[in-house]
């Protein structure tokens, strides 16, 4: 095998795609998907070349047909939004296509290059699935997920300014964790995998837990003197504050408004205009309400952790992650006040660059072991 593999992390995250590319370039891609359309356009914004993610898909031999990403997806879906929701919560990410579609696109576009019309490349892709689902059925769904991943995927990109772009990959090395402890791995590890010197040092005692809050679900992993113990899942996120939000203004204002939209209203704290009007008292009920899905968040953390052993005093130290952890920081460093927290400051990207680090690994595996296989020949030659 030649030395030109490249190295992917993916978090195929609910409400977000985060992807980490060969030259560990961040990319953050909401995971929304709508069925291209021809569009009648006249004068097209071209300041954020993510917005115009308009694709044609190959997943091995099975033609998926021309759907918008991402931003494109949000601003030209005709009505036909394909985003996850609740009801998603169980259906797995594994064996889901509008997942696969937006999963293959964002990889083609961490590895674009300038002015190549056709790229061809080789890639060991780091990803992960939620808790729960990764060891579901003695982790069916991983396998599943491997066999779907691994060969050669195509995504054309349609729009103008992606110039024809075609980009065929291969998928020759995959590793898949529960989410989480990719965010861990991110913290604790260096770029090739090694525990880093700090950790090794100040922690080697402590039970540590991981602690990603997501938009859907929620994943904890918990390690002693850096074994893996025990990991588990809540069926828990941002979504559940966000819904009760949404259904208040059903109710009170008669509108519906759409989950990213009220998502990016709260992060940027800015206003909501229904029929040019300000909803005045929006930002105090959305705290209400977002404090009080913190407390049931908390609440189940705290009696899943019992269930498995750990009591809150053992908890040598918390690493808090995902979006979540940045809507929820208040409430939860309010009930969980002793123990002592990380919240990192890449919250969002960490699964995924702990996912690449991941990769990186196999990758360098892969490298030694044809090294070994060239030398194997070499002597019966
Ligand atoms: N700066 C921020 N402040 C507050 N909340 C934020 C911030 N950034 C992101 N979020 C919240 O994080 C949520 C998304 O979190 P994240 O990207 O970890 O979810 P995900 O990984 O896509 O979902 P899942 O883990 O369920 O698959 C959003 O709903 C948003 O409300
Ligand atoms: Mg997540």
């Amino acid at each position: 095998m030649k030395n030109n593999i490249l190295t992917v992390g993916a978090d195929l995250g609910n409400d977000a795609f985060k992807i980490i590319g060969p030259s560990k370039r961040e990319l953050f891609i909401m995971n929304i998907l709508a069925p291209w359309h021809e569009r009648r356009i006249v004068q097209e914004d071209t300041r954020y070349p993510l917005n115009l993610l308009e694709v044609e898909v190959k997943n091995k031999n099975e033609y998926l047909g021309k759907y918008f990403v991402g931003g494109m997806a949000y601003n030209f879906n005709k009505g036909i939004l394909k985003e996850r929701t609740v009801a998603d919560r169980h259906t797995g990410k594994a064996n889901d296509t509008d997942t696969l579609i937006v999963l293959l696109t964002s990889i083609a576009l961490s590895l674009l290059k300038p002015n190549t019309r056709k790229i061809h490349e080789k890639i060991v892709l780091g990803t992960m699935l939620p808790t729960e689902e990764y060891f579901k059925n003695n982790r069916e769904s991983v396998s599943l997920l491997e066999q779907k991943l691994k060969g050669t995927h195509s995504v054309k990109f349609l729009n103008p300014i992606f110039n024809s772009i075609e980009v065929e990959f291969e998928i020759v090395g995959i590793t898949v964790q529960p989410e989480g402890l990719c965010a861990i791995n991110a913290i604790m590890y260096d770029d090739s995998g090694e525990l880093l010197d700090e950790y090794e040092r100040n922690y080697s005692e402590r039970t540590i837990l991981g602690f990603d809050v997501g938009a859907l679900t929620s994943d904890i992993t918990v390690i002693q003197n850096f074994e893996l113990r025990t990991f588990f899942g809540i069926d828990k996120g941002t979504i559940d504050p966000l819904n009760r939000i949404i259904d208040y203004l059903k109710t009170e204002y008669k509108v519906t408004v759409p989950r990213h939209k009220l998502d990016n209203t709260i992060i940027r704290n800015e206003k909501l205009l229904i029929y040019g009007q300000e909803i005045s008292n929006l930002h105090e009920i959305c705290k209400q309400l977002i404090d009080y899905e913190g407390r049931q968040l908390v609440e189940e953390f705290t009696s899943k952790t019992a269930a498995s052993g750990i009591q809150l005093p053992d908890i040598g130290l918390i690493i808090l992650c995902g979006g979540g952890s940045l809507l929820f920081k208040e409430m939860i460093q309010k009930h969980l006040h002793r123990i002592p927290m990380i919240f990192s400051n890449n919250a969002v990207m960490l699964n995924a660059i702990g996912a690449w680090k991941n990769a990186n690994k196999i990758k360098n595996e892969i490298h030694n072991n044809s090294a070994l296989g060239f030398a194997a020949a070499t002597m019966v030659d």
